[in-house]
């Protein structure tokens, strides 16, 4: 069984790569490194001892795509990850976001279509949700006005794939991810991001690394327990485990619909502060935080409902919050061990 993953040089997309291939399945990369690197892919060899065939193309160059799948023939199943994601460059920067996650799936599915592929597993976010009126959100729970472009990237992509899976011979699994932590144990690869991180983990570990000076805490006046906001941190290679599981189910034909939408996190609600606590207990430094403004656009709560991924899907967690804070510390130090190497 052949998988073709696009974006599988990033961060959730290797560490799906490497669940994949351990299940058995032969993977088909294609990744432009917009915001990779390409020695991602000798760590996925590293730890499976395969190496996935990578095709260095961007989507949005319909072309090259479409001689790439005419190539690759006799694909099982098509994982989607490949997408700009920081929320808020897509504020400042919105045809950025919408040439390359609208266009860029817009051109995949196009020659999808044409190759006459039929099953397609969907990067999509809790982000659709907004600020949910009642927690824990299930996947029924309404979607709000996107907050930002990049939101609504996501949000016109599960419709896209609405229409075209009914008009066409094409299933459709929409994961809906919460917030993805965490490395693999072996610290082979992990979350890389460029430059300054905007989410709260990268963040933490650059600052007890002493990257970062210090961790801002953005509010601590919010209808919370402790008043900073409240998420549902999901380990990585628990998220990547369930595509595995919804590429099973849609190359078995077990899917019930066109489109089917799961919630991918973990049930539990932590704060920002729990968060930070949880780090500093795992790793055993101290970190070094003040609080600070309200960050714009952030909603006050959100977590999962996930007995739909766990009935249909048959995936659940096995991982906790202290474990993915430990492999994300495990992580940093084996980047600072590279570069302290590389410097020598
Ligand atoms: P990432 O940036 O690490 O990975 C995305 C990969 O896609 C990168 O390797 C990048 O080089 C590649 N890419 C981007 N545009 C491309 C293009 N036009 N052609 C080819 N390759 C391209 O991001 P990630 O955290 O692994 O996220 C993967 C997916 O999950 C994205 O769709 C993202 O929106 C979604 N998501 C991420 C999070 C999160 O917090 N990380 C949460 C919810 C949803
Ligand atoms: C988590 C919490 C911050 C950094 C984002 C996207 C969402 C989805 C997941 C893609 C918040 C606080 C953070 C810092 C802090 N991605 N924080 N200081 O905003 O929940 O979700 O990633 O689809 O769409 O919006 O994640 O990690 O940025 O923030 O206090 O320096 O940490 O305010 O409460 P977020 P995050």
């Amino acid at each position: 069984m052949k998988i073709l993953v696009t974006g599988g040089a990033g961060y959730i997309g290797s560490h799906t790569v490497v669940e994949l291939q351990n299940a058995g399945y032969d993977v088909v990369i294609i990744d432009n490194l917009s915001n990779s690197d390409a020695s991602v892919l000798e760590g996925i060899e590293e730890i499976t001892g395969k190496s996935p065939i990578f095709y260095n193309l961007d989507l949005c160059n319909k072309e090259d795509l479409n001689s790439c799948l005419q190539k690759e023939r006799n694909i099982d199943a098509i994982i989607h990850f490949a997408a700009f994601k920081a929320v808020g460059e897509s504020e400042r920067l919105p045809m950025k976001y919408y040439n390359n996650n609208v266009v860029g799936m817009i051109n995949l599915l196009d020659c999808i279509v044409k190759n006459e592929l039929n099953n397609f597993v969907f990067s999509s976010s809790c982000t659709v949700y907004g600020e949910a009126e009642e927690l824990p959100v299930t996947e029924n729970s309404p979607m709000k006005k996107a907050e930002s472009a990049y939101g609504f990237t996501k949000q016109i992509g599960e419709r896209i794939l609405s229409d075209v899976s009914k008009a066409n011979n094409l299933k459709v699994i929409s994961l809906r991810y919460f917030n993805p932590i965490g490395g693999h144990d072996t610290a082979i690869i992990g979350e890389l991001p460029l430059g300054v991180p905007n989410n709260l983990v990268p963040f933490i570990t650059q600052t007890a690394i002493g990257i970062r000076e210090q961790l801002t805490i953005f509010g601590n006046d919010y209808d919370t327990p402790d008043g900073t906001n409240v998420r549902d941190y999901i380990h990585v290679v628990d998220l990547a485990k369930a595509h595995v599981k919804a590429v099973a189910r849609l190359i078995e034909q077990k899917s019930k619909d066109n489109l089917e939408v799961f919630n991918l996190g973990t049930g539990v609600g932590n704060s920002v502060l729990e968060v930070v606590k949880t780090f500093e207990k795992v790793s055993g430094e101290k970190l070094n935080y003040k609080i600070g403004e309200r960050r714009a656009g952030d909603v006050v709560s959100i977590y999962a409902d996930t007995s739909k991924a766990g009935e249909v899907l048959g995936w659940r967690t096995e991982r906790d919050l202290a474990n993915a804070l430990s492999t994300a510390w495990k992580w940093e130090l084996a980047l600072k061990d590279k570069k302290d190497k590389g410097n020598s």
